[in-house]
Protein backbone atom coordinates (compact mmCIF):
# COMPACT_ATOMS: atom_id res chain seq x y z
CA UNK A 1 0.00 0.00 0.00
CA UNK A 2 1.43 3.58 -0.45
CA UNK A 3 2.04 5.56 2.02
CA UNK A 4 4.53 8.67 2.45
CA UNK A 5 4.72 12.15 0.99
CA UNK A 6 7.35 13.43 -1.28
CA UNK A 7 8.16 17.24 -0.65
CA UNK A 8 9.47 18.76 -3.48
CA UNK A 9 10.96 22.62 -2.32
CA UNK A 10 11.49 21.45 1.33
CA UNK A 11 14.61 23.13 2.27
CA UNK A 12 12.57 26.38 3.36
CA UNK A 13 9.78 28.42 3.30
CA UNK A 14 6.34 26.72 2.89
CA UNK A 15 7.58 23.21 2.03
CA UNK A 16 9.63 22.76 5.50
CA UNK A 17 7.12 24.19 7.51
CA UNK A 18 4.65 21.13 5.84
CA UNK A 19 7.47 18.68 6.28
CA UNK A 20 7.58 19.74 10.13
CA UNK A 21 3.83 19.26 10.21
CA UNK A 22 3.78 15.96 8.03
CA UNK A 23 6.85 14.84 10.34
CA UNK A 24 5.21 15.61 13.30
CA UNK A 25 2.18 13.16 13.06
CA UNK A 26 4.50 10.78 12.08
CA UNK A 27 3.98 10.40 8.26
CA UNK A 28 6.63 9.41 6.11
CA UNK A 29 7.71 12.38 4.47
CA UNK A 30 10.84 11.99 1.75
CA UNK A 31 12.17 15.79 1.01
CA UNK A 32 13.50 16.08 -2.55
CA UNK A 33 16.28 18.86 -2.00
CA UNK A 34 18.84 19.99 -4.37
CA UNK A 35 22.50 19.04 -3.07
CA UNK A 36 24.05 22.72 -2.81
CA UNK A 37 21.03 23.61 -0.51
CA UNK A 38 20.77 24.52 2.69
CA UNK A 39 19.45 21.70 4.64
CA UNK A 40 19.81 22.72 8.31
CA UNK A 41 15.69 22.87 9.03
CA UNK A 42 15.04 19.29 7.45
CA UNK A 43 18.23 17.46 8.75
CA UNK A 44 16.08 18.49 12.58
CA UNK A 45 13.22 16.60 11.23
CA UNK A 46 12.59 12.80 10.50
CA UNK A 47 11.86 12.81 6.98
CA UNK A 48 14.18 11.17 4.08
CA UNK A 49 16.63 13.29 1.59
CA UNK A 50 16.69 12.29 -2.00
CA UNK A 51 19.27 14.62 -3.94
CA UNK A 52 17.86 16.19 -6.82
CA UNK A 53 17.31 19.18 -9.07
CA UNK A 54 14.05 19.33 -10.95
CA UNK A 55 15.17 20.65 -14.14
CA UNK A 56 16.74 17.22 -14.13
CA UNK A 57 14.45 14.47 -14.98
CA UNK A 58 16.21 11.95 -14.28
CA UNK A 59 16.83 12.92 -10.64
CA UNK A 60 12.79 13.74 -10.52
CA UNK A 61 12.07 10.04 -11.66
CA UNK A 62 14.87 8.49 -9.27
CA UNK A 63 13.17 10.49 -6.79
CA UNK A 64 9.70 8.89 -7.35
CA UNK A 65 10.90 5.08 -7.68
CA UNK A 66 12.66 5.63 -4.35
CA UNK A 67 9.39 5.38 -2.53
CA UNK A 68 5.64 4.33 -2.40
CA UNK A 69 4.38 7.53 -2.19
CA UNK A 70 0.55 8.48 -1.92
CA UNK A 71 1.16 12.40 -2.70
CA UNK A 72 3.78 14.71 -4.27
CA UNK A 73 3.78 18.29 -2.84
CA UNK A 74 5.34 20.67 -5.06
CA UNK A 75 6.31 24.10 -2.72
CA UNK A 76 9.37 25.04 -5.80
CA UNK A 77 10.34 29.05 -6.13
CA UNK A 78 13.03 29.95 -7.79
CA UNK A 79 15.36 32.74 -7.57
CA UNK A 80 16.68 35.59 -9.92
CA UNK A 81 19.63 34.66 -12.36
CA UNK A 82 18.93 30.85 -11.32
CA UNK A 83 16.83 28.95 -14.33
CA UNK A 84 12.96 28.92 -13.43
CA UNK A 85 11.64 25.70 -12.35
CA UNK A 86 8.14 26.77 -12.02
CA UNK A 87 7.07 25.19 -15.61
CA UNK A 88 9.63 22.72 -16.46
CA UNK A 89 9.78 21.10 -12.63
CA UNK A 90 6.39 20.96 -12.72
CA UNK A 91 6.49 19.25 -15.81
CA UNK A 92 8.96 16.63 -14.96
CA UNK A 93 6.90 15.88 -11.84
CA UNK A 94 3.99 15.46 -13.23
CA UNK A 95 5.72 13.26 -15.88
CA UNK A 96 7.50 11.20 -13.12
CA UNK A 97 4.20 11.37 -11.07
CA UNK A 98 2.10 9.71 -13.63
CA UNK A 99 4.54 6.67 -14.86
CA UNK A 100 5.28 6.42 -11.03
CA UNK A 101 1.54 5.62 -10.57
CA UNK A 102 1.27 8.60 -7.88
CA UNK A 103 -2.36 9.68 -8.14
CA UNK A 104 -2.37 12.88 -5.70
CA UNK A 105 -0.71 16.51 -6.86
CA UNK A 106 -0.89 19.19 -4.35
CA UNK A 107 0.98 22.73 -5.60
CA UNK A 108 1.69 26.01 -4.76
CA UNK A 109 1.85 28.30 -7.26
CA UNK A 110 0.09 32.45 -6.88
CA UNK A 111 -2.31 34.78 -7.17
CA UNK A 112 -1.97 36.22 -10.57
CA UNK A 113 -2.19 32.58 -12.23
CA UNK A 114 -4.08 31.48 -14.86
CA UNK A 115 -7.70 33.00 -14.30
CA UNK A 116 -6.54 35.34 -11.17
CA UNK A 117 -4.44 38.17 -12.74
CA UNK A 118 -7.65 40.21 -12.40
CA UNK A 119 -6.61 39.84 -8.52
CA UNK A 120 -3.02 41.18 -8.61
CA UNK A 121 -2.26 45.00 -9.56
CA UNK A 122 -0.21 46.47 -12.29
CA UNK A 123 3.06 46.66 -10.79
CA UNK A 124 2.79 42.86 -9.26
CA UNK A 125 2.76 42.32 -13.42
CA UNK A 126 5.24 44.40 -14.04
CA UNK A 127 7.77 42.58 -11.79
CA UNK A 128 6.42 38.85 -11.63
CA UNK A 129 4.66 38.69 -15.08
CA UNK A 130 6.78 36.41 -16.33
CA UNK A 131 7.12 34.35 -13.63
CA UNK A 132 3.44 34.06 -13.20
CA UNK A 133 3.37 33.26 -16.99
CA UNK A 134 5.65 30.24 -15.95
CA UNK A 135 3.62 28.98 -13.25
CA UNK A 136 0.36 29.53 -14.98
CA UNK A 137 1.55 26.62 -17.54
CA UNK A 138 2.55 24.60 -14.75
CA UNK A 139 -0.90 25.11 -13.83
CA UNK A 140 -2.02 24.24 -17.13
CA UNK A 141 0.21 20.86 -17.56
CA UNK A 142 -0.83 19.62 -14.05
CA UNK A 143 -4.71 20.14 -14.58
CA UNK A 144 -4.51 19.08 -18.02
CA UNK A 145 -2.73 15.51 -16.49
CA UNK A 146 -5.13 13.60 -15.30
CA UNK A 147 -3.69 13.40 -11.73
CA UNK A 148 -6.00 14.39 -8.56
CA UNK A 149 -4.22 17.66 -8.47
CA UNK A 150 -5.19 20.57 -6.10
CA UNK A 151 -3.90 23.62 -6.45
CA UNK A 152 -3.17 26.56 -3.48
CA UNK A 153 -2.54 30.17 -4.81
CA UNK A 154 -0.60 32.52 -1.96
CA UNK A 155 -0.26 36.70 -2.52
CA UNK A 156 2.27 38.12 -0.42
CA UNK A 157 3.70 35.57 2.57
CA UNK A 158 5.04 36.25 5.52
CA UNK A 159 7.46 33.99 8.25
CA UNK A 160 5.70 35.28 11.01
CA UNK A 161 4.73 32.33 13.19
CA UNK A 162 1.21 30.54 12.11
CA UNK A 163 -2.18 33.01 13.41
CA UNK A 164 -4.75 29.83 12.57
CA UNK A 165 -7.11 32.62 10.64
CA UNK A 166 -6.01 31.89 7.37
CA UNK A 167 -8.43 30.91 4.73
CA UNK A 168 -8.68 28.73 1.27
CA UNK A 169 -11.30 30.39 -1.43
CA UNK A 170 -12.42 29.57 -5.00
CA UNK A 171 -12.86 33.68 -5.15
CA UNK A 172 -10.85 34.71 -8.00
CA UNK A 173 -10.20 38.39 -7.09
CA UNK A 174 -8.91 37.36 -3.37
CA UNK A 175 -5.87 38.73 -2.96
CA UNK A 176 -4.04 39.53 0.15
CA UNK A 177 -0.96 38.25 2.53
CA UNK A 178 -1.01 34.60 4.37
CA UNK A 179 1.99 33.33 7.00
CA UNK A 180 3.66 30.04 5.22
CA UNK A 181 2.91 28.34 8.27
CA UNK A 182 -0.69 28.96 8.09
CA UNK A 183 -0.44 28.21 4.30
CA UNK A 184 1.64 24.78 4.98
CA UNK A 185 -1.54 24.07 7.27
CA UNK A 186 -3.72 24.63 4.14
CA UNK A 187 -2.15 22.02 2.39
CA UNK A 188 -1.79 19.31 4.60
CA UNK A 189 -5.81 20.37 5.04
CA UNK A 190 -6.15 19.59 1.24
CA UNK A 191 -3.98 16.40 1.49
CA UNK A 192 -6.81 15.29 3.90
CA UNK A 193 -9.43 16.26 2.17
CA UNK A 194 -10.38 14.11 -0.68
CA UNK A 195 -13.16 17.11 -1.87
CA UNK A 196 -10.47 19.39 -2.97
CA UNK A 197 -9.24 17.47 -5.57
CA UNK A 198 -9.89 18.93 -8.85
CA UNK A 199 -10.25 22.36 -7.03
CA UNK A 200 -8.02 25.94 -7.35
CA UNK A 201 -7.73 27.87 -4.48
CA UNK A 202 -6.61 31.47 -3.28
CA UNK A 203 -4.74 31.27 0.26
CA UNK A 204 -5.24 34.62 2.33
CA UNK A 205 -5.44 35.55 5.59
CA UNK A 206 -7.95 37.80 6.46
CA UNK A 207 -7.15 39.11 9.77
CA UNK A 208 -3.12 40.71 8.20
CA UNK A 209 -5.09 44.16 6.74
CA UNK A 210 -1.63 44.71 4.81
CA UNK A 211 -1.43 44.36 1.64
CA UNK A 212 2.46 43.16 0.27
CA UNK A 213 4.48 45.66 -1.33
CA UNK A 214 4.29 45.09 -5.18
CA UNK A 215 0.40 44.77 -4.69
CA UNK A 216 1.25 48.30 -2.80
CA UNK A 217 2.46 49.86 -5.78
CA UNK A 218 5.79 49.69 -4.59
CA UNK A 219 8.84 47.89 -5.49
CA UNK A 220 9.91 44.36 -4.33
CA UNK A 221 12.73 44.49 -1.73
CA UNK A 222 13.41 40.77 -2.55
CA UNK A 223 14.39 39.12 -5.67
CA UNK A 224 11.98 36.10 -5.72
CA UNK A 225 8.75 35.59 -5.74
N1 LIG B 1 7.72 34.88 -1.84
C1 LIG B 1 6.46 35.22 -1.96
O1 LIG B 1 5.99 36.22 -1.38
C2 LIG B 1 5.53 34.38 -2.81
C3 LIG B 1 4.29 34.88 -3.14
C4 LIG B 1 3.41 34.09 -3.87
C5 LIG B 1 3.78 32.82 -4.27
N2 LIG B 1 5.03 32.35 -3.97
C6 LIG B 1 5.35 30.98 -4.41
O2 LIG B 1 5.00 30.11 -3.33
C7 LIG B 1 5.84 28.93 -3.37
C8 LIG B 1 6.52 28.75 -2.02
O3 LIG B 1 7.32 29.89 -1.76
P1 LIG B 1 8.23 29.99 -0.45
O4 LIG B 1 8.71 31.41 -0.42
O5 LIG B 1 7.54 29.41 0.70
O6 LIG B 1 9.42 29.00 -0.79
P2 LIG B 1 10.91 29.40 -1.22
O7 LIG B 1 11.59 29.94 -0.01
O8 LIG B 1 10.87 30.21 -2.46
O9 LIG B 1 11.52 27.95 -1.51
C9 LIG B 1 11.60 27.48 -2.79
C10 LIG B 1 12.07 26.03 -2.74
O10 LIG B 1 12.23 25.57 -4.09
C11 LIG B 1 13.47 24.88 -4.17
N3 LIG B 1 13.98 24.90 -5.53
C12 LIG B 1 14.18 25.96 -6.34
N4 LIG B 1 14.66 25.56 -7.53
C13 LIG B 1 14.75 24.20 -7.46
C14 LIG B 1 15.19 23.21 -8.37
N5 LIG B 1 15.61 23.52 -9.61
N6 LIG B 1 15.16 21.91 -7.98
C15 LIG B 1 14.73 21.57 -6.72
N7 LIG B 1 14.29 22.48 -5.80
C16 LIG B 1 14.32 23.77 -6.19
C17 LIG B 1 14.35 25.65 -3.21
O11 LIG B 1 15.48 24.87 -2.90
P3 LIG B 1 16.96 25.51 -2.65
O12 LIG B 1 17.09 25.57 -1.16
O13 LIG B 1 17.87 24.54 -3.29
O14 LIG B 1 17.01 26.86 -3.31
C18 LIG B 1 13.41 25.83 -2.04
O15 LIG B 1 13.33 24.67 -1.26
C19 LIG B 1 6.81 29.17 -4.53
O16 LIG B 1 6.28 28.58 -5.69
C20 LIG B 1 6.81 30.67 -4.67
O17 LIG B 1 7.18 31.07 -5.98
C21 LIG B 1 5.90 33.09 -3.23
Amino acid sequence: MADGVLIVGASRGTGLEVARLLAARGEPVTAFVRPTTDMAGLLQLRVKLWKGDVLDPRSVEGAFASGNFRAVIDTVGGRRGEPRPDYHGTRNLVDAARKAGVPRFIFVTAIGCGDSRGAVGPKVLEFLGAVLEEKTLGEDYLMASGLDYTILRPGGMTHDPASGTAIRTEDRMAMGVINRADLARLVVECLDDPTTVGKVYHTIDPAIQRQAPLQRGEDLPGGRV
